[in-house]
């Protein structure tokens, strides 16, 4: 006997999944059958990976927007319910990371520059969660999951305000799932640990990444697809009985009491 997982009757939204993380959700979750849409504030990068699935054999299509805008926030799930005949997955993918612009000393902070993490993680995630809560909870249900970090878990200096609009998503997993569960819809967080994306490789140097490598009991990083698998596992009904979790994907690196102890290998804006 053999277990399946046959998404073939789900319609999923993944935010932001142009590229990275979200990319890899958005095509894995169209290889186990569900019709997606992909979204990014890139056109070019919502059509490429579309393309990509069609090209696979799946289905999905392409809605540019901006997730940080409510008012486009709805427009889109409101587009991918139409598009798509209904909406049974979404995933909450979106976030700033370190590197790009946050990575800073915690003495440093401006109002702007927190807020700006804050608005980019945390209320953009909720914003796209109230959203697509909203149309399934009148069409049946479904399973909302957030991508969240495992920094949530294994803090690291400098990282403050990502650290904290993340934890905040980790508690908005459990007070949406206690609030929605009576409409049919799970609600989960995923905390992946170092997934190396292009924007992590271009921030981190050999040297930090090699700490990293070593600071996890199974001495690796985090793959892409590694992830988007568990997703898939989770938004199925394998999953039915799980809701208002996040689950730490990141190694075993949580367990760890070695973080690389050497900064040197960071990039860190101190202005
Ligand atoms: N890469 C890691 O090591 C890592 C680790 C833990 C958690 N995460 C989390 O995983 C998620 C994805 O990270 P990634 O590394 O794949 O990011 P990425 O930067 O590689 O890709 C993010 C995509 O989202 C799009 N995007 C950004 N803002 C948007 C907006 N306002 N509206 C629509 N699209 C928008 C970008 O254009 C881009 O294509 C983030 O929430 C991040 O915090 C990443």
């Amino acid at each position: 006997m053999t277990i399946e997982i046959d998404l073939t009757n789900d319609k999923a939204l993944v935010t932001g999944s142009g590229a990275g993380i979200g990319r890899e959700i958005a095509i894995w979750l169209a290889r186990a059958g569900a019709t997606v849409v992909v979204n990014d504030l890139i056109p070019e990068r919502a059509e490429s990976v579309t393309e990509e699935i069609i090209k696979e054999g799946g289905q999905a299509f392409a809605i540019p927007a901006n997730c940080r805008d409510d008012v486009a926030v709805d427009e889109l799930v409101k587009h991918s319910f139409e598009i798509m005949g209904g909406l049974s997955i979404a995933v909450n993918n979106i976030g700033m990371l370190p590197p790009n612009r946050s990575l800073k000393p915690f003495v440093k902070y401006r109002g702007d520059d927190w807020r700006d993490i804050i608005d980019q993680n945390l209320t953009l995630s909720a914003l796209c969660g109230r959203a697509e809560a909203d149309i399934m909870s009148k069409n049946g249900g479904g399973a909302i999951i957030f991508v969240s970090s495992g920094e949530t878990t294994r803090p690291s200096p400098y990282n403050s305000a990502y650290a904290a609009s993340k934890a905040a998503i980790n508690h908005l997993v459990t007070s949406m799932a206690v609030e929605l569960g009576p409409a049919g819809i799970r609600v989960l967080g995923v905390a992946p640990g170092t997934t190396l994306t292009e924007t992590v490789a271009a921030a981190f140097t050999e040297e930090r990444m090699e700490q990293l490598v070593e600071s996890t009991p199974l001495r690796k990083m985090v793959d892409h697809d590694e992830l988007a698998r568990l997703i898939v596992f989770l938004a199925s009904e394998l999953a039915r009985c799980i809701t208002g979790q996040f689950i730490i994907a990141d190694a075993g690196a949580f367990l760890s009491r070695t973080r690389p102890g050497n900064l040197e290998g960071l990039r860190i804006n101190d202005t």
